[in-house]
């Protein structure tokens, strides 16, 4: 259910020289954008169990022309990176077409694309001709059961996708594992060896509590807990202090100096301070924070004939209504959505 845009005042709209700023003096330059809630995977952190997940139509879906006209509009507010998610933005036809109308986009200085990379064997080529800049592929284990009962799909074709990105010039690769106890949390060393030997960085993600299949009382792990163990102080400096930036990840150095790892902490710490970011959902609402369920809506306006004046004012008013620090509601009565809907 999509929650409609507030009415909107024009008078207090005008974009600042200083930018496109938030009420808290945040910097908003970052979009993300998810153009599919539809996944070749089904991983229980991201979506609610079989029975309770639905997909969108294809006519509640933003098209293409649609996005490009919304991305011009974040871009002429001072928007500069964009990032493509979904569900798993490659099951949607076409992508490498919406990444070159992207491209084009002046002012767009950093494009990337979060995927599941299983269809990236096929895709990578198209995708950097089409002017994609890098990638960020999710991969939870190393271990082909354990891979298959978690996602419900198979990690040869996730692994060949990732190395077809990086023949075809797709770097730097990131890569981004969701710790979860008693299900991967014994993974973490072997995959910061695997990110070092394929010259990758890795990113160890916090299980958020949304919309999903999985127990997050049960699971979740903060990654306090993880730097704490002998496997993984062995290969990281966990005596170095953890980088702050207006990115949500954190990265500490590797002890043989081969690279970075990275983690991304939004139950333990909160990197809401820097945060630099919108979301755009595939059905087309604009959301100022992931888990803040106040979205705006840009498809109708768009559909009803919103001219690009009324589509700065719905991104204005969102920049208005994005809160200081995001809250998780614990409370399971409320009506969340789901990372598959939002797109991470
Ligand atoms: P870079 O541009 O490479 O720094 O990537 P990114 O971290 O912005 O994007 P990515 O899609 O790789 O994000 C990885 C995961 O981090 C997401 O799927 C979320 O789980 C989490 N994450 C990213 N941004 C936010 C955020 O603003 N808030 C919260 N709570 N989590 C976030
Ligand atoms: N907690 C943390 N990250 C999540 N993602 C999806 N669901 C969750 C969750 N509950 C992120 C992961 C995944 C991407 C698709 O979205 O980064 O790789
Ligand atoms: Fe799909 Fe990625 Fe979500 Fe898994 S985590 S269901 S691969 S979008």
């Amino acid at each position: 259910m999509m929650v409609e845009a507030f009415p909107i005042c024009f008078f207090e709209q005008v974009p600042s020289q200083a930018g496109f700023t938030d009420r808290f003096g945040r910097k908003l330059t970052y979009l993300r954008i998810s153009v599919t809630d539809r996944c070749n995977m089904r991983c229980d952190y991201c979506r609610p169990s079989a029975d309770a997940y639905k997909a969108e139509s294809h006519a509640q879906i933003l098209r293409y022309e649609e996005i490009e006209r919304i991305a011009s509009v974040a871009a002429s507010l001072g928007v500069t990176k964009i990032r493509i998610t979904g569900g798993e933005p490659l099951v949607r036809r076409d992508l490498p077409q919406l990444i070159e109308k992207l491209s084009n986009i002046s002012g767009i200085t950093d494009l990337a694309l979060s995927t599941n990379a299983t269809l990236l064997g096929k895709y990578a080529d198209d995708l950097v001709k089409a002017g994609l800049h890098r990638i960020n592929v999710s991969i939870d284990s190393l271990n082909t059961l354990r891979f298959r009962k978690l996602t419900g799909g198979e990690l040869a074709p996730v692994l060949a996708g990732i190395q077809a990105a990086k023949e075809a010039g797709l770097t730097p690769i990131k890569l981004n594992t969701v710790l979860m106890r008693g299900i991967n949390d014994d993974e973490v060393a072997g995959l910061i060896d695997f990110a070092s030997d394929i010259g990758a960085t890795i990113r160890f993600i916090e299980l958020m509590p949304m919309k999903q299949g999985l127990n997050w009382e049960k699971h979740y792990i903060s990654i306090d807990e993880i730097l704490k163990r002998d496997d993984v102080k062995e290969r990281v400096d966990v005596d170095t202090a953890l980088q702050t930036g207006n990115t949500a990840a954190r990265y500490l150095p590797m002890k043989d100096a081969s690279g970075e790892v990275g983690f991304i902490m939004p139950m333990s710490e909160r990197f809401c301070e820097g945060c630099n970011r919108l979301r755009l959902t595939a059905d087309g609402g604009l959301r100022s924070c992931l888990p803040a369920d106040n979205q705006l809506n840009l498809r109708d306006l768009l559909r009803s004939g919103g001219s690009d004046d009324d589509i700065r004012a719905v991104f204005l008013r969102s920049a208005l209504i994005k809160p200081e620090i995001g809250t998780y509601d614990f409370d399971s009565d409320t009506e969340k959505r789901s990372m598959i809907h939002i797109g991470g």
